[in-house]
């Protein structure tokens, strides 16, 4: 399996796919950040894993940006789509590949965290000021900051608080040179929540 089916569209991954994506297209600079896309998955599910996340939680994190990775294997390494005008529609291009494999919980926070950009542009004083310059630009190309009915909306979704977890985690998650565990390590704790294993708590 490996690569090769993680590069078929619309097939579920594997974790050995999974660990694939991340050894093929790992090493491509996050887009505008001093980290690579490795050390950014890394960095989150560290994050999350000092907060005391579960299982779930830390696998969202791990993943939540697998579908940068996926898009990679067609457009090249070092693409930053927000640059062309384009929303790569990460959050949800992973999805059907994870379906099956991890839980509505796992695959909710991962969609979610986009829109939890948006909800806390809306609700958290000077979040948008603190945004990456990429993250504003690819915030446009989202749908920009929630209206007030959209931010209701929004955090009224049973996966909202995970989402925003997650999002809090994602964007302190550039930071050149900090330590983490490996990515054997967070491989293991997403795989003890998979449709193999019985389902974390919620
Ligand atoms: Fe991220």
């Amino acid at each position: 399996m490996g690569l090769s089916a993680a590069a078929m569209p619309d097939t579920q991954l594997s974790m050995q796919a999974i660990h694939g994506l991340f050894a093929a297209h790992g090493a491509s600079q996050y887009a505008g950040e001093p980290v690579t896309q490795l050390e950014h998955a890394l960095q989150t599910a560290h994050l999350a894993e000092q907060s005391g996340a579960d299982d779930e939680l830390v696998a969202a994190c791990l993943l939540h940006d697998l579908g940068h990775l996926l898009n990679l294997q067609v457009t090249g390494p070092n693409d930053t789509p927000t640059l062309r005008g384009v929303d790569d529609r990460h959050q949800r291009v992973v999805l059907p590949r994870l379906q099956g494999l991890f839980s509505a919980r796992v695959l909710g926070a991962i969609e979610g965290h986009v829109d939890a950009k948006r909800y806390l542009c809306f609700a958290r004083e000077g979040y948008f000021e603190r945004l990456s310059d990429d993250s504003r630009r690819s915030l446009a190309l989202q749908g920009g900051i929630f209206s007030a009915c959209q931010a209701a909306a929004f955090i009224a979704r049973p996966g909202a608080k995970d989402a925003l977890r997650l999002r809090v985690w994602d964007d302190l998650a550039k930071q050149q040179g900090l330590a983490t565990p490996t990515l054997a390590h967070f491989l293991d704790r997403a795989a003890r929540c998979t449709s193999a294993c019985p389902s974390g708590t919620g």
